[in-house]
């Protein structure tokens, strides 16, 4: 057995140091071994003071969220907290890194606290669909009011150790280490020349109860309509702590906060926070170094390029934009010089680190200009011949060893690859509008990508601070396979009888921020249009096609650019309203196809939408174009607007059950074969008693 924990007695001062890598989360042998040397420090005669500091990068990071949803092993973290609150000797903990969860929840147990001026407070559980259930809604606001406590547990945000010493949460920002901090103070406070704050000296909260209600009847108010449970057991645990004795108010906390660890949403939740994590690991990254970048050339201007540009200037990259003219290229620079105003008006950037930044930033109109690149992204117009001429040009200019991109959304990236002689230098970087803002960034590896091309964009996505996930190539990738089969199962439900605003509610009421008409109006319905146009030549003639939206193209209905879509648009307005005509276009087409029109609920929407995305995941495992289901997950959940708290198709599939949604599959193939058939993945986890979640492999 590994010793989480290093204790060392020197004149009366006991320095127990955690050491859990890689951030001391504080799981069952932690939080054992913190415990044996707790009491050993109390039990030690010579021992006057205790200080708890903590090896590595960081003080815990809170509790072990792997230990979630396991059978709970002892000592329960609460314990230890209050092992640490009642110990007869002063505790002074001495904190840097990341102050999170249960480990703020530690710290705030201590009798002071100290932080050296790097470190992070806070208290992200709400993130993970739980409260802080280690004291700390009954010991935060005491300490610092009920309204900053509320603004802390119920965002989850953390705040700079600066901010947290104005607060009233630490005692002091330490200059330099907080550890040899905490042992100068507890030195100095055995020979008597510095007191340690008292808990009759710390201002309690709760005298002033009326404010406290306030602020718990606010925060209430500012719920909204959330649909997460963890937010109002929040609200509640703080009124608890001015309304119950103390002992009540701990055991309150405790309850709500083994109801919210066992919720779905709170399974989702961790699931994705793993899902998170676990994307970037993969045979060939640990095998190989990433490439070193300094200098990208992106390769246009449009909405698309502009924001990779942008993205890629913020994280610190040389840039160089190419067009096809002046004109083309005054634009593209414009777009990125307007995101990194916004910046500024945000807060997010000083105006003189605007400056500075933009000298790194140039452009031109010959491909010559991108001799010294080391990496390239080619965003151009979405055709293959467009394409591949832009890579054979780059071959004839580009450095050797130099990383050649396509942010290609659909095309094959094995034949762009073969329009150069280096085809092993050749990915996808699939980046998602606006490029600047949204996390997801698949890595499309082709049949020749060499590994190390493939560490480089995974090291490049997370300096760009963008979530990779590795994909293999085929029409679509990951996002937009399941895109379209979600998006086919929805169209179909219009002819069957769903109006698109029916869809968009149900849709939105599942906890997506836009149903899928809302979204096709938005994107423009001539880009999903020119890509089916693209595919009609190869399809079956005996499928299922819906042929609505192509209709509404050929009637000038794009969507908001055009002022309506599946919805009509007042002139700059961004919502739509329902609009006749489109139904009269449904009810025609269905005329034309002789169905006659069902009732559809919200449920059988709703349903219909799952089963197609989850077996449409099944089938990308099964042709290994994800490495595993919770890759597919969070495609979904950075990308495409899937809700987080519901963990993505496959993490879903999991929570109704297997067998279940094979047998609705099964029934819905009887009315559309192909598109409905199950994948054989669905049969083999049930044979086998497994589910989707067990091809995650930590
Ligand atoms: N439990 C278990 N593992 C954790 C963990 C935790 N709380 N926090 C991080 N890890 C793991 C990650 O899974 C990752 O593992 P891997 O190397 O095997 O992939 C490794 O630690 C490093 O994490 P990151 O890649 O995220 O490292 P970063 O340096 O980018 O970020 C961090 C560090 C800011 C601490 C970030 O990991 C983080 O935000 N962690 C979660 C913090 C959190 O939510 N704490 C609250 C937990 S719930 C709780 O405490 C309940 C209590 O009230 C009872």
């Amino acid at each position: 057995m590994v010793d989480t924990v290093r204790v060392s007695t020197t004149d009366g001062v006991a320095t127990v140091v955690i050491d859990n890598p890689p951030v001391n989360a504080l799981g069952a042998d932690l939080r054992r071994d913190l415990m044996t040397a707790l009491r050993d420090a109390e039990a030690d005669a010579s021992v006057q003071v205790i200080v708890l500091a903590a090896a590595g990068r960081t003080w815990p990071a809170g509790a072990d969220i792997r230990e979630f949803g396991q059978p709970p092993r002892d000592p329960w973290l609460p314990e230890v907290c209050s092992a640490v609150a009642a110990c007869p000797k002063p505790v002074i903990v001495a904190m840097h890194g990341n102050a999170l969860g249960g480990g703020l929840e530690l710290a705030l147990a201590a009798h002071v606290r100290l932080a050296d001026p790097g470190t992070r407070l806070g208290l992200p559980e709400v993130t993970l669909g739980i409260l802080p259930g280690a004291g700390g809604t009954q010991r935060l606001p005491r300490l610092i009011g009920a309204r900053a406590a509320l603004g802390m547990m119920t965002s989850g945000l953390p705040i700079p150790a600066e901010r947290a010493l104005e607060l009233g949460l630490i005692d002091a920002v330490t200059e330099g280490e907080a550890r040899l901090a905490a042992q100068r103070l507890a030195a100095a406070h055995i020979a008597g020349e510095a007191s340690l704050p008292s808990a009759a000296e710390r201002p309690d909260h709760r005298m002033d109860a009326s404010d406290w209600l306030a602020a718990v009847t606010e925060a209430r108010k500012g719920l909204g309509v959330s649909r997460l449970p963890a937010p109002p057991r929040i609200i509640d645990c703080v009124e608890a702590a001015l309304l119950l004795p103390e002992e009540e108010g701990f055991a309150y906390e405790r309850t709500a906060f083994e109801e919210l660890v066992s919720t779905p949403e709170a399974a989702a939740l961790r699931h994705a926070f793993l899902a998170e994590r676990r994307a970037a690991r993969h045979p060939e990254l640990a095998a190989t170094k990433p490439r070193e970048i300094a200098e990208i050339g992106v390769i246009g201007g449009g909405l698309m390029g502009s924001g990779i540009a942008t993205a890629c200037l913020a994280a610190g990259y040389r840039v160089t934009m190419i067009e096809r003219d002046d004109q083309a290229l005054t634009a593209g620079l414009a777009r990125v010089a307007t995101n990194r105003d916004r910046a500024v008006a945000k807060g997010q950037l000083s105006v003189a680190d605007r400056e500075t930044e933009w000298s790194r930033m140039s452009g031109a109109t010959a491909m010559s200009a991108l001799a010294g690149a080391d990496l390239v992204i080619e965003a151009a117009f979405e055709d293959e011949g467009v394409k591949t001429a832009i890579f054979a040009e780059l071959d004839g200019v580009v450095k050797p060893g130099a990383v050649l991109a396509t942010n290609t959304s659909y095309l094959d990236v094995n034949r762009i690859a073969a329009a150069t002689s280096r085809p092993g230098d050749v990915i996808g970087l699939h980046f998602f509008s606006p490029a600047q803002v949204m996390k997801l960034l698949e890595v499309v590896v082709a049949e020749r990508t060499s590994p190390d091309v493939t560490a480089t964009a995974f090291a490049l996505a997370k300096r760009l601070g963008k979530v990779a996930v590795r994909a293999g190539v085929c029409d679509g990738f990951i996002g937009n396979r399941v895109l379209t089969a979600y998006r086919t199962a929805t169209d179909f439900l219009l002819e069957d009888g769903a109006s698109p605003y029916q869809i968009d509610r149900a849709m939105v009421g599942w906890g997506f921020p836009l149903g899928p008409y809302q979204v096709l109006d938005m994107a423009g319905l001539d880009i999903s249009w020119a890509r089916r146009t693209r595919l009609a030549e190869h399809r079956d003639p005996s499928e299922r096609y819906v042929a609505i939206g192509d209709r509404l193209c050929k009637l000038g209905r794009l969507g908001q650019k055009a002022g309506r879509g599946y919805y009509l648009y007042a002139e700059g307005a961004r919502t739509g309203t329902e609009d006749p005509e489109v139904l009269e276009v449904i009810a025609a087409e269905r005329t034309a196809k002789g169905i006659e029109p069902r009732r559809i609920t919200e449920a059988e929407i709703q349903r219909r939408a799952l089963a197609a995305m989850a077996n449409e995941g099944a089938r990308i495992l099964e042709e290994k174009i994800a490495a595993r289901p919770s890759d597919i997950d969070l495609v979904m959940l950075t990308g495409y607007g899937f809700p987080r708290w519901r963990g993505g198709p496959m993490q879903m599939a999991d929570q109704v059950g297997l067998l279940e949604l094979r047998d609705t599959l099964r029934d819905y193939a009887r009315e559309e074969e192909t598109f409905w058939r199950p994948a054989a993945l669905w049969d083999e986890l049930i044979k086998n008693g497994r589910k989707f979640a067990d091809l995650n492999a930590d």
